[in-house]
């Protein structure tokens, strides 16, 4: 196998540990208490996320590729020629593969990614299936501003790529914000590729959060091992529950560890009481309409060029450019 040298731009600005405890800390004094859900994706959580798409429960990437599958020739034909490809969360990259396959003369591919061995293997994985293709990987939390690689030519556009609904991890006022990064980081003539999950019924959407395999639980029960590992916390881990339940009203599931009983957990030098059947909050997905999507795109100042969904209406990927740019392509 072609081994070539694994090129990860490190970016300095990810919170060290003790931002972590502080981190936690602040999230568990919050009322109701909460923890961010990019707490989930380290090395174990990376790989429980890519076991839960494999569960029968969890539609959302068995039609995401679908939608690939069916369309990827005629994304690539709207993204056009001499692209640069960024990717947010490159995870394992299936879908980008689909992508980069009908591309033409696509001038780099930058994955950015917070957990550093599902990095390596992605860059390892696009040198084998795409030799002639220059991988730029930055090792990143993509919620900041990034410091992209200057790229090895001058591209017609950058393209961030967006897919797996992980927008929806983000509320409302979240998620404009980070459309409005993503805004100024493609440029002008940039565009945003974007997947995200539709809105359905309750049941559906219910069974793809609660797996009868139980992996999503255990996805979820994984925040607290890998937070004792790392700040030496000591969450009992035999006394949370994870639940997840859909509130039609916000259109979003709503995922929770619920302490199973009275309890005190230490966390640096403070100890946190939890009541019995106390919820804490880590984790949203929300579900957006086509129609919601829109409407959020517009708040951040971009407009939807294109939209593909399945004829179920399970899932959609849309195509975004500043806001004007279509009327301005018909003049
Ligand atoms: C990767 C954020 C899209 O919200 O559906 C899967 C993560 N959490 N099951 C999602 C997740 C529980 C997933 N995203």
């Amino acid at each position: 196998m072609n081994v070539q040298a694994f090129d990860l731009r490190d970016d300095d600005r990810r919170p060290p540990v003790d931002d972590l405890v502080g981190i936690v800390q602040r999230g568990l004094r919050a009322r109701p208490k909460r923890l961010p859900s990019w707490l989930f994706y380290d090395e174990r959580g990376s790989q429980l996320f890519e076991a839960i798409c494999e569960q029968p429960e969890y539609y959302l990437t068995r039609c995401e590729i679908a939608l690939m599958a069916a369309h990827a020739g005629e994304m690539a034909e709207v993204l056009g020629e001499d692209v640069r490809l960024v990717e947010y969360g490159s995870g394992s990259a299936l879908k980008t593969q689909m992508l980069l396959a009908h591309m033409h003369a696509p001038v780099s591919y930058v994955p950015v990614e917070i957990s550093t061995e599902p990095l390596r293997l992605c860059v390892q994985d696009l040198a084998v299936r795409f030799p002639q293709l220059p991988v730029q990987a930055l090792h990143s939390d993509f919620t900041r501003a990034l410091r992209l690689p200057i790229p090895p030519r001058a591209p017609r556009r950058t393209v961030l790529y967006f897919p797996g609904s992980t927008i929806g991890n983000f509320d409302a006022r979240d998620a404009t914000s980070l459309l409005r990064k993503m805004r100024g980081e493609m440029g002008d003539n940039g565009g945003i590729l974007i997947g995200a999950d539709l809105k359905k019924d309750t049941a559906t959407i219910e069974a793809a959060y609660n797996d009868k395999a139980g992996v999503t639980a255990e996805f979820t029960l994984n925040m607290l091992v890998r937070l004792n590992r790392e700040i030496g916390s000591d969450f009992d881990l035999g006394a949370f529950r994870h639940r997840s339940h859909y509130n039609a009203m916000a259109g979003r599931i709503e995922t929770f560890l619920v302490s199973a009983r009275d309890q005190r957990v230490r966390v640096g030098r403070q100890s946190v009481p939890f009541a019995h059947d106390e919820a804490m909050q880590v984790e949203y997905s929300c579900k957006y309409s086509p129609a919601d999507f829109a409407a959020l795109a517009g708040k951040a100042g971009l407009e939807v060029i294109r939209a593909w969904t399945d004829p179920q209406g399970m899932f959609a990927v849309y195509y975004l450019m500043r806001a004007g740019t279509r009327a301005r392509l018909a003049q």
